[in-house]
């Protein structure tokens, strides 16, 4: 969702930000802004509208050249996309600057009891903030204007704010949206995300909550929510900023598909000593003392999360219990004597998990966040941690991530159930045979084209390959607009079969032998009444006329190999439709708000 940047130091701040900006394109936005110092004029000069990071660029190409500048990138959540609506938001006076991330849940009570009915010039629950900012700081230091302002508000919020009387200083502010500020001897910036600032920065710090930092040239000022002053921790920077460029791909989806044999392989050097699985044994000692594990997640990640379950109850003795994590967060299950909780994120800010987190802490039991992202909210709050390792994670519709996030569920299940089974090569057979598919995936292309002809489409399986259908339904959808559906294929006689008329697409998985015959069954009655029928199956279960078949991995990985052809088959089919791939409408890669 919304992104932020902002830079003040001795290089080019539009540069920069634009730069932080594009990078940031992926989290999904609708309009763009920047505000750059004029030296000249001694103000913020303002640029922003609704579309493209491209379109600012263009739109500011003639500013100055400034050292201190902030930039936003915005997904409407008060107003329309339009250009007021757009960030920066600046005071009537002119005098403050705001970009925001988060949302304001009490911005109508703020403007009536803190504005006096003040006109205001956009719809946004943001613009409310800095005209509190300026109001307050017309009797008080601006110090003391942004400890009130930000004292008052309800919500979340990653904030940067210019003054005009202090054009030598950038105010940055979080609460639950994330903001980490990065630092060179060239100066400082400030973004949502450690891709925005990693070229411009040999170290960085993530901001705490209710935490505000004062940035000038030479110094950093730091203070905690008691508005004491703190030194700031600082890591070196490790991030590769080339893992994040599409190199030869014309998609970053298809980059991370063809990622994920890699990824499988860094998981084994990052979770592997020698031929040793290395869980911390904290991990482990926390799952021992429960008696019930309560996965929470959304989207894709919640797909990882049954397959997860499956996992565990094959693995091990503790059974564990799936939940939508919007739904848990205001309607939690009775719990267990002895829960505990594993929150699956690729980002680790989804803010549906935030309030799951919140609410588990304030009942005190034990959490697990499961994330790509370390320096993330949900990662830094639970009691541990577990990182997937899949790199950077572009395009918004989430591939290699998911991937991750099933090889590390299969090695928490594998540490914790003492299984004994060589995981480390069933891991690398697992790399191997999905680098021998990726290798030639024509006929996919080819399949996207000829069957994806109506405008829905299904998968269905059993099993894990229902939990399979699961995420390949949900990837077509959020790329190809196309309405699809995945199915436990025994359910859909109960009803939904009515759906189906000539040529519908249906594609069933196949891969786990119990239950080979009986989705096969299910192919049939729907092949009777006119679907167009697609199956997808592992070599050893195949049948001749499969239309793809995948090469044998170990039972247990199988979902991680079956979901390939998936991915790919909505790629194409996006592709072929002309789709915004990477940016799909109205998703956001990063949902900050709830
Ligand atoms: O960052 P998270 O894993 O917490 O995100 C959860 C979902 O928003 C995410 O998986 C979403 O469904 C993706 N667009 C799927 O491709």
């Amino acid at each position: 969702m919304c992104g932020i940047v902002g830079y003040l130091g001795n290089e080019d701040a539009k540069a920069i930000v634009l730069n932080g900006l594009f990078k940031l394109e992926y989290r999904g936005y609708d309009s763009a802004g920047l505000s750059l110092y004029n030296e000249k004029k001694q103000r913020f000069d303002m640029y922003k509208d609704q579309g493209r990071v491209a379109h600012l660029e263009a739109l500011s190409k003639d500013a100055e050249r400034s050292s201190i500048g902030i930039g936003h990138t915005r997904w409407a959540t008060h107003g329309k996309v339009n250009q007021i609506n757009a960030h920066p938001h600046v005071s009537h006076s002119k005098r403050f600057v705001v970009v925001h991330n988060g949302v304001i849940e009490n911005y109508k009570a703020l403007k009536r009891d803190f504005l006096n009915g003040m006109t205001l010039e956009s719809e946004t629950d943001t613009e409310v903030i800095v005209q509190m900012l300026d109001s307050f700081a017309q009797n008080m230091s601006t110090k003391d204007a942004v400890q009130k302002t930000l004292g008052l508000l309800k919500g979340s919020y990653a904030l940067l704010i210019l003054d005009q009387k202090h054009p030598d200083r950038l105010v940055a502010a979080k609460n639950k949206s994330p903001l980490i500020l990065g630092k060179s001897d060239n100066g400082f910036i400030v973004a949502s995300d450690l891709v925005a600032l990693s070229k411009h920065s040999d170290c960085f710090a993530p901001l705490d909550d209710y935490s505000v930092v004062v940035v000038k040239k030479d110094k950093v000022s730091y203070f905690n929510r008691e508005n004491s002053p703190v030194e700031m921790v600082f890591e070196p920077m490790d991030f590769d900023d080339n893992l994040a460029e599409m190199g030869p791909y014309p998609h970053f989806m298809l980059k991370e598909i063809m990622e994920q044999p890699l990824v499988v392989r860094t998981i084994i050097n990052k979770y592997f000593d020698e031929d040793v699985l290395k869980i911390k044994p904290d991990i482990i000692e926390a799952l021992n003392n429960s008696d019930r594990v309560y996965v929470l997640a959304a989207g894709t990640s919640m797909h990882a999360g049954f397959v997860g379950k499956r996992l565990f109850e094959k693995m091990t003795d503790l059974p564990v219990e799936v939940h939508i994590a919007s739904e848990f967060a205001y309607h939690a299950p009775t719990f267990s004597e002895k829960p505990f909780f594993v929150l699956i994120s690729q980002s680790g800010e989804t803010a549906d998990l935030r309030a799951c987190l919140v609410h588990i802490k304030e009942l005190k039991h034990r959490v697990l966040t499961i994330t790509n992202v370390r320096t993330s909210t949900l990662a830094r709050e639970a009691d541990y941690f577990l990182e997937i390792f899949a790199g950077p994670e572009i395009a918004v519709a989430s591939t290699k991530a998911y991937t991750a996030q099933l090889i590390v569920l299969t090695l928490l299940a594998y540490a914790y159930g003492k299984q004994t089974f060589d995981i480390r090569k069933a891991l690398s057979e697992l790399a191997h045979a999905m680098e021998s598919y990726l290798a030639d995936f024509e006929a996919v292309e080819t399949l996207a084209k000829t069957v994806l002809t109506k405008r829905n489409a299904f998968f269905i399986g059993r099993g894990v390959d229902y939990y399979v259908s699961l995420e390949a339904a949900l990837k077509l959808k959020e790329i190809s607009y196309i309405q699809a559906e995945g199915f436990a294929a025994g359910e859909l006689k109960h009803g939904t079969i009515a759906l189906i008329e000539e040529n519908t697409p249906v594609f069933g998985l196949i891969s786990d032998k119990r239950i080979a015959l009986n989705t096969r069954s299910n192919l049939d009655e729907v092949r009777s009444r006119g679907a167009r029928t697609v199956t997808i199956s592992i070599d050893s279960l195949s049948e001749e006329d499969d239309a793809i078949i995948l090469p044998d991995v170990h039972e247990y990985l199988r979902p991680t190999m079956m979901v390939l052809p998936t991915q790919l088959i909505a790629y194409y089919a996006a592709l072929q439709r002309g789709c915004d791939i990477d940016k799909p409408r109205n998703l956001a890669k990063s949902v900050t708000v709830e």
